[in-house]
């Protein structure tokens, strides 16, 4: 039982102020693990160069998109559009030795182990709906007129499927089907760049901008699929909270312009399980 799970999210490499930070991120020791929460960057071979550079110093890094690697960003040479650029990554991972949702899910055995890792690709579906509004529209609608629109409305295409709320529905479906079909026997530490329940969303300065969030389908997910630990990021609020007694780590480095307020140089990479003393 040696080695620690370490995670983060966020790194949001585009800028060099996080990459400065990323470049300070090394393991303990040879046996350590890093899990990382999506938002590496929106620029395919910058992400390349970011997971490679981790999995080069962690014996296994574990990958889970978030928004930004989804974009179909103007200045990327790679063009690639919604579940295509989802594949593209994946292959990309694979290349590279980086564990994504689409391979099996690997088993912590280091320290506050045995436990399964799982890494999920949800995405979100508008149910988290801006206050006082009860439709898609009506959220959408208030969004755009607070100012407060998430760049996926321009950039993160959901193609094949007609819109994102029908691939976080498939996503949804066939994520489902592989949990239930893991050992019931070991507990999970569940991967996801959008939190899983709602909670997490109602201190955001921006409550309009919890649509782009999650989804309610997944409410229960950390009872029903065993989680010891949820880990999440997207909200750039990095913090530990606790819903039916559950654990959730918001493990986020965010942009330099948020973590330069805090005053103390970021430390991004949290260790999700203590050794037993
Ligand atoms: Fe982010
Ligand atoms: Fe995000």
């Amino acid at each position: 039982m040696t080695g620690s799970l370490f995670a983060v999210s966020d790194i949001h490499v585009s800028y060099a102020e996080n990459r400065r930070v990323v470049d300070g991120l090394r393991p303990e020791t040879d046996d350590d693990w890093l899990i990382v929460a999506g938002d590496v960057g929106e620029i395919f071979a910058d992400i390349e160069r970011a997971l490679a550079l981790l999995r080069a110093r962690f014996s296994t890094v574990i990958w889970a998109p978030g928004n930004h690697e989804l974009w179909t960003h103007p200045s990327d040479p790679v063009q690639s559009r919604g579940e295509q650029r989802y594949q593209a990554l994946v292959r990309m991972c694979r290349d590279n030795g980086v564990l994504t949702p689409e391979d099996e899910y690997p088993v912590w055995r280091g320290i506050g182990g045995p436990v399964t890792v799982a890494p999920l690709f949800l995405l979100y579906d508008y149910s988290f709906r801006a206050p006082g509004t009860a439709t898609k529209e009506e959220s959408l609608r208030k969004a755009y007129d607070a100012g407060v629109v998430c760049t996926d409305e321009m950039l993160l295409h959901p193609d094949p499927f007609p819109d994102r709320e029908s691939w976080c529905w498939a996503r949804i479906a066939e994520t489902e089907m592989r949990l239930t079909a893991i050992d019931p026997v070991l507990p999970t530490v569940l991967v996801t760049h959008w939190p899983l329940v709602r909670q997490p969303t109602e201190v955001m300065w921006h409550p309009e901008f919890a649509q782009w969030c999650g989804t309610d389908r997944t409410a229960g997910w950390h009872l029903r699929h065993r989680a010891a630990v949820a880990v999440y990021g997207h909200l750039h609020i990095p913090r530990t909270t606790y819903y039916d007694g559950v654990r959730f780590e918001e493990v986020s480095l965010g942009y330099p312009r948020e973590w330069s307020k805090r005053g103390v140089p970021p430390a991004p990479m949290r260790r999700l399980f203590e050794a037993p003393r």
